[in-house]
């Protein structure tokens, strides 16, 4: 058993699940309770996004997969155990980059080999397959400053993906790009999740893009928050991110996350 994680009361339904989860932050005399009586599971191989309105504790639940913090009352279990240190099965796309500045495309990507020890020849292969899978093969010896936005985020993906992580978790990464480039890390994301299934939590305030790729959608209320609602998207796969917008499945999705969404919005958002 991973040391990390200790014996809870298993259930192998789920990879990840929140269990009547509380989270509470103090700061000198203020106490601020983020999340209440939360509850969800992510399957192995699913894709789950989360979505909620800003500030409600989208990145909190993130880190309290990853074991980079640990909840106020009930439980964050994995693989069956409770989360009690960092959880080396998950590999985090955390919502700014965080890429080196002063590494080359290449050296960033195989930052993550180079800890864990893999040889050389073994990590040359491995980056030329992801580094293909990514589309960023003429830009290896750049440094990130010289990438778009979209570019930098494929190099974060690969740069996770290539130590192969049990499961995925990526807040808000495609947030900052403009509509037409998410449209496209869409359909790249969708190309590769699609060949090899793995677990991704993911967390989105965009309604298309969390029903585009997703399994299940999470609607959370806004703070302290706790589970809305819980849509199961049966749309056919493999998904093409962009003819998908124009199905009536996919608006009547729509509508009925937005019901859910809109109330927990501050009327200044919905206009
Ligand atoms: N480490 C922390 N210390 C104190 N407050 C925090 C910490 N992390 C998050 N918070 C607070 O918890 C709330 C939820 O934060 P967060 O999970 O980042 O929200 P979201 O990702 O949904 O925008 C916010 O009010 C935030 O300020
Ligand atoms: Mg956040």
């Amino acid at each position: 058993m991973d040391p990390s994680t200790s014996a809870g009361t298993a259930n192998k339904e789920f990879l990840l699940e929140y269990r009547q989860l509380g989270k509470h932050f103090d700061s000198g005399h203020a106490s601020m309770q983020a999340l209440r009586d939360l509850n969800f599971g992510v399957r192995r191989g699913e894709f789950v996004s989360v979505v909620g309105p800003s500030g409600c504790g989208k990145s909190t639940l993130l880190n309290l997969a990853a074991g980079l913090m640990f909840p106020s009352s009930g439980e964050v279990m994995y693989g069956g155990a409770s989360v009690r240190g960092i959880n080396q099965q998950v590999g985090y796309i955390t919502q700014r980059d965080n890429l080196l500045p002063w590494a080359t495309v290449y050296d960033n990507i195989v930052l993550g080999l180079k800890i864990r020890g893999v040889g050389r020849e073994a990590q040359r292969r491995l980056a030329d397959e992801f580094i293909s899978m990514v589309g960023l093969k003429d830009f290896v010896k750049h440094y990130p400053s010289e990438l778009s936005g979209g570019m930098r985020k494929r190099v974060s993906m690969a740069r996770t993906l290539i130590y192969s992580p049990e499961m995925v978790l990526m807040d808000e990464p495609f947030s900052a790009l403009d509509a037409h480039v998410k449209l496209v890390m869409h359909a790249e994301l969708l190309r590769i999740w699609e060949a090899d299934r793995k677990t991704i939590l993911f967390i989105t305030h965009d309604l298309t893009e969390a029903i585009t790729l997703s399994d299940k959608v999470i609607i959370l209320s806004s703070r302290p928050a706790t589970v809305k609602l819980v849509v199961d998207i049966t749309l056919p796969r493999p998904r093409d991110a962009f003819a998908l917008q124009t199905s009536p499945e996919f608006h009547s999705l729509f509508a009925t996350l937005w019901g859910a969404l809109k109330s927990d919005l501050s009327p200044h958002v919905i206009g």
